[in-house]
């Protein structure tokens, strides 16, 4: 984990609302692997004063990329970044996915912004698994297809794909593939979540989840961003031993 001061390359609005961040952070993509995150810090002054945590989607030689969609002030600040601006990030955090082992099919599991951190995954398995992403969101607009592969799309209102949610569609799917070769990765609304973690518990289907919370240092100092565990009698830590839990270990 480091900290240092970046060089934006790129800021791009790669569908509405939705938009990547380019950095120039040759130690951090060293140092990175798929479903690690950074804590950014949006602005040079101390105005929002928490740093905003966004998964690292891409590595690029000495680059990494970042998406994300427009929520509050911090994400507003940072679509409006400019080539050459400096931005302060601490990374890479997080335990990242435990994607190596026996099993041959990686189900990718997306709800809207959930899509970010899987390109960098997908281009680290796809040579050794078969990868298959199913991609939901509420319309059609909600949507991220970027650095998705074999794609099946689902969405609430039927305006694209499959009509219903994301873990319908698997739940249609799911028998064209051998359980006990599979495993699912999910990131997406707690929600959804919550529904890929009890489909895959009740399957039998070792499934990994990419869990939220609010956060403030990002590295375990301030214990803000506690979820239950299933394992012991306590909490456990979404940025230091997570953000990624096996379904059955964290109750969300
Ligand atoms: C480990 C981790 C990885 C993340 N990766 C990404 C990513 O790759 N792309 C992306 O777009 N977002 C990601 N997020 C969520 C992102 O950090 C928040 O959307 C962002 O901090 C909002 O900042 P803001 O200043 O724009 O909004 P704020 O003004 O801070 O908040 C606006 C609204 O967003 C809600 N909010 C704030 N923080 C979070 C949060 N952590 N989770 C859910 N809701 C929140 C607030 O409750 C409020 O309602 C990630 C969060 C975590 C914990
Ligand atoms: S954000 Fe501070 S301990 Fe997790």
């Amino acid at each position: 984990m480091q900290q240092i001061k970046t060089i934006t390359e790129s800021v791009e609005e790669i569908q509405k609302g939705i938009f990547t961040l380019k950095v120039l952070a040759p130690s951090i993509a060293a140092d990175a692997r798929p479903g690690q995150f950074c804590n950014i810090k949006v602005n040079e002054d101390n105005f929002p004063l928490l740093r905003r945590p966004f998964s690292i989607s891409e590595v690029d030689g000495d680059h990494i990329s970042f998406m994300f969609n427009l929520v509050g002030l911090g994400t507003e600040i940072l679509s409006r970044k400019k080539k050459g601006d400096v931005i302060d990030i601490i990374g890479p955090l997080g335990n990242g996915f435990n994607f190596v082992g026996d099993y041959k099919n990686a189900l990718i599991i997306a709800g809207g912004i959930g899509s970010a951190p899987f390109p960098y995954l997908i281009r680290e398995i796809e040579n050794d698994k078969n990868v298959a992403c199913f991609v939901g969101g509420r319309s059609k607009a909600d949507i991220i297809l970027s650095g998705m592969k074999n794609t099946f799309v689902s969405t609430d209102d039927g305006s694209e794909g499959f009509h219903g949610n994301v873990v319908q569609l698997l739940n249609s799917k799911i028998d064209s593939f051998d359980k006990d070769e599979t495993k699912i990765f999910a990131c997406g609304p707690t929600p959804m979540l919550r529904a890929v973690s009890e489909f895959s518990i009740s399957r039998g289907i070792n499934c990994e989840i990419s869990t939220e919370s609010v956060m403030a240092c990002g590295f375990g100092i301030c214990q803000g961003c506690v979820i239950e565990s299933t394992k012991t009698d306590g909490f456990v830590l979404v940025c230091k031993d997570g953000p990624m839990f096996n379904a059955e270990d964290v109750r969300i």
